[in-house]
């Protein structure tokens, strides 16, 4: 029997109007633009300021990505979320933009894998797809870090933007083209490293969590920054020799957008030149599960990716969480 294999079909982002340069950052803490472009490659960040949560640029995105692909919300069979700012606890995020966008079929649920939320929540809608239950499956990533960043905190506020991304995942019109291959990862030893604290059931929301900031994220960026750089790089590294794949066979590293000295150390692992990593973080900062999904729409639109390419997406973060996935490119 063929196999079915789930191609990405349409993409779709989103990010707020409204920008924070680093000349805005200088103003909040004691940093410069100087040190932020040289330790990160950050420039400016986009923060959502009119009071919405992730589905209101969920649902941009994923009208960018519905117009693209000439379909309408009540042929998704599927909403997958991934995401660290949901709008809220409960109910899921998944289940406010099925109203919103009037996905009367689909059924849907969060992902909570932090900066790999989209990968992870993609190799999760991919198998609905792999066993035939379902045609068209939408996988957004998401994230408001503006709602659990301390604009106090110097170590992290400089990092972080909001946006939204979404990519939709159908049969494979040729099993030659699509998801080829994911390496998927946790390890909760690292989670002491990158973490929010408070609100969940651990540490529920009291004056004492809102005192200690434990409402906001928190990063010890020195041991996160060693670990990611080698778990991406590895396991980018580990799906090229699985797949018998040259550094020339690969037409763009899609790595989540966390440092711009992680992506080109992973890169140089893979013998990539830095023309091949797709980059938007100069413009964005980390918007943690939405990074990789922006990057696709973005570079998409712009006739960047072409049918056939080898993309290899990776990410790590909070958890840790890490994976590669191998996709070649159907449309
Ligand atoms: O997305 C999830 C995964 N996350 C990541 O992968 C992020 C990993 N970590 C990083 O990207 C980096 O570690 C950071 C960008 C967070 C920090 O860069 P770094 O080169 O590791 O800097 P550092 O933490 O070693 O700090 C160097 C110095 C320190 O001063 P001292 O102690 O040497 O006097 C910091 O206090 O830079 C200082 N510093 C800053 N200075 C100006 C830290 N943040 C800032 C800042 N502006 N915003």
């Amino acid at each position: 029997m063929n196999k079915i294999r789930a191609a990405i079909t349409s993409v779709g982002h989103y990010v707020p109007e409204t920008v924070l340069t680093n000349k805005d950052m200088e103003k909040l803490v004691e940093t410069h633009d100087e040190w932020i472009v040289s330790r990160t490659g950050i420039k400016e960040r986009r923060i959502l300021t009119n009071g919405e949560p992730i589905s209101f640029m969920a649902v941009e995105a994923i009208n960018m990505l519905l117009e693209r692909r000439g379909i309408k919300a009540d042929e998704l069979d599927l909403i997958l979320v991934g995401t660290v700012t949901p709008d809220m606890f409960f109910p899921s995020t998944a289940c406010i933009i099925q109203e919103k966008i009037g996905a009367t079929k689909a059924w849907g649920f969060d992902v909570l894998a932090a900066c790999s939320g989209f990968i992870f929540t993609m190799v999760a809608g991919m198998q609905f797809i792999e066993s035939g239950m379902y045609k068209k499956v939408l996988i957004v990533g998401a994230d408001k870090m503006s709602s659990i960043t301390n604009y106090k905190d110097r170590n992290t506020c400089v990092l972080f933007g909001d946006g939204a991304g979404c990519v939709l995942l159908e049969p494979s019109e040729d099993p030659g083209y699509g998801i080829m291959d994911n390496i998927m990862r946790v390890d909760g030893k690292g989670g002491k490293y990158l973490n929010m604290l408070g609100g969940g059931s651990l540490n529920p929301p009291s004056h004492d969590t809102v005192d200690k900031n434990w409402h906001y994220v928190y990063q010890d960026g020195k041991i996160v920054f060693k670990d990611a750089v080698k778990g991406m790089a590895d396991i980018s590294v580990e799906i090229m020799q699985k797949n018998n794949l040259k550094a020339e066979d690969i037409a763009y590293l899609v790595p989540h957008q966390a440092n711009m000295r992680i992506l080109t150390a992973c890169a140089d692992r893979m013998g990539l030149p830095h023309d091949k990593v797709m980059v938007n973080i100069h413009k964005y900062g980390n918007t943690t599960a939405a990074t990789i999904p922006l990057c696709l729409s973005e570079y998409w639109a712009e006739g960047k990716i072409k049918k056939g390419d080898n993309l290899v997406l990776a990410s790590f973060g909070a958890g840790y969480t890490w994976g590669s996935i191998l996709v070649k490119w159907a449309y």
